[in-house]
């Protein structure tokens, strides 16, 4: 979902914009620009495309001097991909003076502001919203870039992350936020910008998380330029939209640059799935208590009494977190005994929804910055709910907007398809079940059993993992298929959803998830010979009810490929491909079942040649809604 970076201090900007901008390709865009002060004024370059093709083109015009500038990747909300409607956006003030802005978010009222500014003269060169803030400064402009800023902000409806230069004010950098993310890395002689951490990480790891309606202004240049004292001076100031002061906090990111290089994997997918059994372990670390059989969750400590009298959990979350949370609707059912529901989170925002005293909500998110599950979790705090957070992402806007949370440690997870982070959502919904279920009516023995058990699974995850190459074999025989069907009962419905996620999203083979039982009610007619249907059917307690679904469609002529418990060798009989995992209890399987899915998903990108860690259309944080 789009990305900006953006430095003022002491060294050449340029490749430190391509750089930050080239970290932050993961998340998705469609074209990409940057804009450098310096003495002669702006230069702006944009370019459709990947940033290399922005490289390209700087470099053919000998590259931009300069220690000021900002750099954008688009994810077209206004406009289409194109070299016009990129950004930077900018204008001229009635002084003559120029601006540069780059921004992620939505306009809302762009449409009314638009109006105003072509009747007071302004020109428009592109289709975008962001068009109409950056003309909107300069219109407002009276000297003062931070004042102009603060000024169009205050008239702007929507969501924004921004950075903006003035040729007049050749040393400050100035940045604000509201709805989509902005973080500020100090460094010693400047300061980076950059909508997440990947982009900062590998100049500093002081960081200043803007708060929604804040303002940045930053300055660093020769110190006859500032009126500091010294040969080099930074200034750095942070205030509401209304210029009221606000004191900064700056914190220490909890990642470093080695965590999201490749270190030989071929992709970040790859090595994230791979990852998963450290990641696992990570996000159990200090949490299982073995001595007194008991989870420890310590942001969830002061609300635990909370937690016990709750009458309703309300999960919300998007995509893959939205599977996840399903899982975690039945395991606080199953283990903490509480009525659950998990939404789209989406859906739930606009219902009108009814949050009744004692209820909970439980927001599910990766990035921490999806916009519709922000909402969500927004909606339901406003009727009254306690607002819980599982969030990957220390410091994101949903991460702070909670009363409390449950980070899930897995590490920074860059491939737009979600592995490692899908995992350690299960694994934190399962210890919130195990941990309130202790506090109303788990048996001390039944904890125990699942911190044993627990325990165990990044090994058996290691385990699975060993099939790599057995599922890639099994994939090649099925690639040339553009219809799947995924099938799953009781836990295993919403790995049967994830798997069909995972395929079309990297594959974009159309794959369709659902419980085994309900295939019959309709999707039957789609099976043809050799169509792929995969069953995640592991035993338990609905072990036989997915044999018959399996007869069913192998009736009809569908390829069945099963993930299975270690040593069922009925299962061969009816399929044509087994991917194994250990048995475990049914309220852990997720965590083993969907290993192959991701696995089998990756295969078949790769064997039909797509970005496996930037697939078409997709970003990795939707902050639009
Ligand atoms: C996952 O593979 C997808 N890329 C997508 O569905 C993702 O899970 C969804 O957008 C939610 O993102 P979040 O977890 O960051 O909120
Ligand atoms: N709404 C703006 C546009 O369409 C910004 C999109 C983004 O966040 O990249 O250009």
């Amino acid at each position: 979902m789009c990305g900006i970076v953006a430095y003022v201090g002491n060294r050449q900007v340029t490749p430190l914009l391509i750089e930050g901008l080239k970290r932050l390709e993961y998340r998705g865009y469609d074209s990409a620009g940057l804009a450098v002060v310096n003495d002669e004024g702006i230069h702006v370059g944009r370019s459709v495309g990947r940033v290399s093709v922005l490289e390209a083109m700087v470099n053919e015009n000998g590259g931009f001097n300069g220690t000021l500038g900002i750099a954008h990747t688009r994810w077209a909300t206004h406009g289409a991909p194109s070299e016009p409607n990129a950004h930077p956006h900018g204008g001229v003030t009635h002084e003559g003076h120029r601006i540069a802005l780059v921004h992620n978010g939505i306009i809302e009222n762009y449409s009314t502001l638009k109006k105003y500014l072509i009747k007071k003269g302004h020109t428009f060169e592109s289709d975008t919203d962001t068009e109409v803030l950056s003309k909107l400064i300069c219109e407002l402009y009276q000297g003062d870039i931070e004042k102009a800023v603060q000024a169009a902000l205050r008239e702007i409806d929507g969501t924004y992350g921004i950075a903006v230069v003035c040729d007049r004010e050749p040393h400050t950098l100035i940045c604000a936020r509201k709805g989509s993310p902005l973080i500020i890395g100090v460094g010693e002689n400047s300061y980076i910008v950059a909508s997440d951490a990947a982009a900062i990480i590998s100049h500093t790891s002081q960081v200043i998380t803007l708060e929604d309606h804040q303002v940045a202004k930053l300055c660093a240049g020769p110190e006859d330029k500032l009126g500091d004292g010294g040969p080099w001076a930074v200034q750095f100031k942070t205030t509401t939209v209304d210029n009221i002061p606000v004191t900064p906090e700056v914190t220490q990111l909890d990642f470093d640059l080695e965590q999201i290089e490749l270190h030989g994997f071929n992709h970040f997918m790859q090595k994230e799935i791979y990852e998963q059994p450290e990641a696992l372990r990570n996000c159990l670390r200090g949490r299982l208590d073995h001595r007194d059989g008991r989870v420890v969750l310590g942001g969830l400590s002061r609300y635990s009494r909370e937690l016990i009298r709750a009458k309703r959990f309300i999960l919300s979350a998007q995509g893959t977190a939205y599977h996840a949370g399903l899982i975690g609707e039945f395991l606080l059912e199953d283990l903490a005994k509480v009525p659950a529901r998990c939404e789209y989170a989406s859906e739930f925002r606009y219902r009108n929804p009814i949050i009744e005293p004692d209820s909970v909500a439980i927001a599910i998110s990766q990035s921490g910055e999806t916009a519709d599950t922000l909402a969500a979790l927004r909606e339901a705090r406003d009727r009254g709910a306690l607002a819980l957070g599982v969030v990957n992402v220390v410091g994101s806007t949903i991460a702070r907007e909670t009363d409390a949370g449950v980070h899930l440690h897995v590490g920074p997870e860059i491939g737009v398809a979600s592995t490692k982070a899908f995992l350690g959502q299960v694994a934190v919904l399962t210890m919130m079940s195990l941990y309130i279920g202790k506090r109303r009516f788990l048996s001390d023995e039944v904890v125990r059993s699942y911190i044993t058990e627990l325990d165990q699974m990044p090994g058996h995850i290691e385990r699975v993992l060993e099939q790599f190459d057995h599922i890639r074999a099994c994939t090649e025989h099925c690639i040339d298929r553009d219809n799947w069907l995924f099938l799953g009962r009781g836990y295993n419905y919403p790995v049967a959803l994830e798997g069909a996620l995972k395929l079309k999203e990297i594959s974009y083979i159309h794959a369709e998830g659902m419980p085994a039982a309900e295939m019959k009610h309709g999707p039957i007619a789609l099976i043809d010979q050799g169509m792929p249907v995969v069953f995640v059917a592991t035993q338990g307690s609905q072990y036989e009810k997915v044999i018959s679904n399996i007869e069913e469609v192998r009736a009809r002529g569908g390829r069945i490929i099963a993930v299975a418990t270690e040593g069922d060798e009925r299962i061969t009989q009816y399929s044509e491909d087994v991917f194994y995992v250990p048995a475990v209890p049914e309220a852990l399987q997720p965590m083993l079942t969907v290993i192959p899915l991701q696995v089998l998903a990756y295969h078949a990108a790769v064997l039909r040649g797509h970005d496996v860690d930037k697939p078409r259309n997709l970003a990795k944080s939707v902050t639009v809604e």
